[in-house]
């Protein structure tokens, strides 16, 4: 490729009346957005260690009550959008959010999509249009764009857990805003339940729901059993993973992020494909090693990390008898829906 002028190149005059105009040359900054073969990436390989996160979660706890806070939540920021964005990617935020036994987290609705994966604690819920969700370790929570949630905490001890949203993108584009409201009343039923078993769905009156948001909890009791039994009957499958779909549809639980949740066998290095998407993991058991182009992270149970797309990454788990599950977040839907999803070998 040819080396294009530069703004220096063109007289002061000139540059003055462009902007003056609103107007801006293209040709000095044309290879920045463009750039040869592999886009311009800001997201650095991040990792936040549990352990040293907690303890300021914890104080953020003694120091901020819940009505000062609304959402007490550290925010897991890559140092490469700058720390001020709040971006975990491109599309992804990420947050560790606490609350405290008795506390309650007033009911709203936004329209960046959400998901909770419960890292630690017992006691607390999530209510989402009247559904009451229980929050145990490595479930997963919807609260999807639109609908009503709030949290709350009928246990003894601090719950802890990973928020993940596409709110990066939603401000973005300019359509990011949030409405309060009021405690909701619960109703009864539950999506977990009434999708429970594989390949067998609601079908009332011979009628399909076709909803968007069937199911809003899915137990990781359930993920977890799956993926054991995924790895047992087939245990020629490199790759042992999940989705979290809607089980109306099979498509994506939610929009514009993807959910997944991975097995490494004992002992097992797993190379992934190199993919457009950025990707956050999350260690619900066991421990890996993530390599990602030569950046190296060690997650143990409760650490997180975050990898720029177009990046070849291994993962390996060195125990010779435990296997290692890992959650996973993307910017899959969003590639795809965009028409800019890759998959390069
Ligand atoms: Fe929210």
């Amino acid at each position: 490729m040819n080396e294009l002028g530069k703004l220096e190149d063109l007289p002061q005059d000139y540059r003055d009346e462009l902007a003056r105009l609103n107007l801006v040359p293209l040709w000095p900054s044309l290879r920045a957005v463009l750039p040869p073969k592999v886009p311009t990436r800001k997201t650095r390989a991040t990792c936040w260690p549990y352990a040293t996160l907690r303890p300021l979660l914890m104080r953020a706890g003694e120091l901020t009550p819940m009505e000062k806070a609304e959402r007490r939540v550290l925010v897991m920021a890559n140092p490469g959008h700058g720390l001020e964005k709040m971006q975990a990617s491109a599309a992804m935020y990420l947050g560790m959010q606490l609350l405290l036994p008795g506390e309650w987290a007033p009911s709203h609705r936004h329209t960046p999509n959400a998901v909770r994966m419960i890292v630690e604690g017992e006691g607390a819920w999530t209510t989402v249009e009247g559904e009451k969700c229980p929050m145990s370790r490595g479930d997963l929570i919807l609260t999807p764009t639109g609908l009503w949630h709030e949290h709350g905490h009928d246990g003894t001890e601090p719950v802890v857990w990973l928020d993940v949203l596409d709110l990066p993108i939603v401000y973005y584009t300019e359509t990011s805003w949030v409405t309060e409201g009021q405690r909701q009343a619960v109703k009864t039923g539950s999506g977990n339940r009434a999708y429970a078993r594989g390949g067998v769905v609601p079908s009332v009156g011979f009628a399909r729901s076709h909803a968007e948001y069937p199911m809003l909890r899915y137990p990781w009791v359930d993920a977890r059993a799956a993926l054991v039994a995924l790895g047992n009957d087939r245990p020629d499958l490199e790759t042992v993973q999940v989705g979290y779909v809607n089980p109306e549809t099979g498509g994506d639980a939610q929009n514009i992020l993807g959910f997944y949740a991975l097995m490494l066998r004992p002992g097992q290095v797993l190379k992934l494909p190199v993919r457009s998407p950025a990707m956050v993991f999350h260690q619900i058991e066991g421990r890996i090693a993530v390599d990602a182009e030569g950046q190296a992270f060690a997650l143990g149970e409760a650490d997180t990390c975050c990898i720029p797309g177009y990046t070849p990454v291994v993962l390996n788990n060195a125990s010779a008898e435990q296997p290692a599950f890992v959650f996973i977040a993307d910017e899959t839907p969003l590639h795809k829906k965009l028409g800019v999803y890759e998959v390069r070998g």
